[in-house]
């Protein structure tokens, strides 16, 4: 069992890997437990918490809304919540992100936990303090920052989840190791398949380490001033693929297949050996990523452009979805390359740079 702990300006995380899920009163203050969940972690895992409360949610994206948080609310309500209570969601980054910021901001904030279960949770949405839910097709636009009291990673969990889903969680943790941990970028290269596989050891150090990376990051910068931005290492890119896939690309897929070209653009720019991003790439297909569109997506696309030539379509419609994202500041978006494998860098640059290396 591993223990990390965060001291953050929004309250203190502590952060317990390997322990049980079943253990969740010993960290709760003592009052009443809610357990947030959907229906299919309730169904594999709810017999885990034995005569505490369950509130069920709906999943998937769809069901990250005010809706949603409204029906918490009414939830908390006829369940008597008070402020000596606790809020635990059980499940992935949506359960997550939702069930902490209901927590957060019922009776201006109730304690609340989490105990995730998909890799993509325990190695990455679970910390950091960052909640909301979409709205009006806008992700996560409403939220808080606010800590939860406790994250227990039990990784027995994860047996349950399928393949596709753990390598979506290993996308972001190539992430972590490739902007902040040159170690664990070659502990994974060196153990991906071990971690893919659940072995024990493996996956414990790995989700460790990423959060070591994410945690530091979070402390410097916990309301995503400067720092913090590195944690959207391929992001941008990795969302405007989202977008005009229509999801069909999916998230760590596009993270990895924007992590390339971020990688590609670092070393265009001089400020990376080549040997790096090819290590990256190698790294990505390892875990059975994508390092570029495959031709039937690119097809999809070439479609919805009309008469353009392939790869111009693509490029189009890549650099109109990154257009509109929220976070484009007077034209510039801050991009983020490397400097080497475990370094970061945090770099304004215009679309059309962006667009030369698509
Ligand atoms: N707050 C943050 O800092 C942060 C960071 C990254 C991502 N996120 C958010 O996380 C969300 C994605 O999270 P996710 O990838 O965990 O997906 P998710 O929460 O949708 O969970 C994926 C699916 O897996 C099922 N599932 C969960 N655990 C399972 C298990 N152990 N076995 C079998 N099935 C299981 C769930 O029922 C769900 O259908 C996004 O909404 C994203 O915005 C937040
Ligand atoms: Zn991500």
């Amino acid at each position: 069992m591993r223990v990390l702990e965060i001291k953050g300006k929004t309250g203190e995380t502590k952060i317990v890997l390997g322990e049980s899920a079943s253990e969740v009163p010993k960290y709760a203050q003592g009052g009443e437990i809610v357990l947030v969940m959907d229906e299919r972690v309730r169904a594999l895992h709810g017999e885990k918490f034995k005569g505490m409360r369950i509130v069920e949610i709906g999943e998937g994206e769809e069901a990250k809304t005010l809706e949603s948080v409204q029906l918490l609310y009414g939830k908390f309500l006829e369940l008597g919540l008070d402020r000596g209570s606790c809020v635990v969601a059980v499940g992935g980054g949506i359960a997550c992100d939702l069930a902490g910021f209901a927590a957060a901001t019922y009776l201006r904030g109730v304690e609340f936990g989490f105990v995730p279960t998909t890799l993509l949770a325990q190695a990455d949405a679970s910390v950091g303090g960052k909640n909301g839910v979409n709205f009006k097709g806008y992700k996560n636009l409403i939220g808080t920052f606010s800590q939860p009291k406790f994250v227990l990673c039990d990784f027995g969990m994860l047996e349950s989840l399928p393949r596709p889903h753990m390598q979506e969680g290993m996308a972001e943790m190539i992430k972590s190791a490739a902007i902040g941990d040159a170690q664990l970028f070659s502990f994974l290269e060196d153990n991906c398949a071990q971690v893919l596989s659940l072995k024990r050891t493996a996956i414990e150090k790995a989700v460790h380490d990423c959060l070591v990376v994410k945690t530091k990051i979070v402390q410097a910068d916990e309301t995503e001033k400067g720092e913090r931005r590195k944690l959207n290492f391929g992001h941008t890119v990795g969302h405007a693929l989202e977008k005009i896939s229509e999801g069909k690309i999916s998230h760590g897929k596009a993270v990895a297949i924007g992590m390339c070209v971020a990688a590609k653009i670092s070393v265009a720019k001089g400020m990376m050996a080549q040997k790096d991003a090819d290590r990256l790439e190698e790294l990505l297909k390892k875990a059975g990523l994508p390092t570029k569109m495959d031709a039937r997506d690119a097809g999809a696309l070439m479609q919805k452009a009309g008469a353009l030539e392939k790869a111009d379509a693509q490029k189009e419609a890549v650099l109109d979805a990154m257009r509109k994202d929220k976070k484009m500041e007077r034209g510039m978006l801050n991009f983020v390359l490397l400097e080497g494998i475990g370094k970061a860098k945090v770099v304004q640059m215009g679309l059309e740079e962006i667009g030369e290396h698509l």
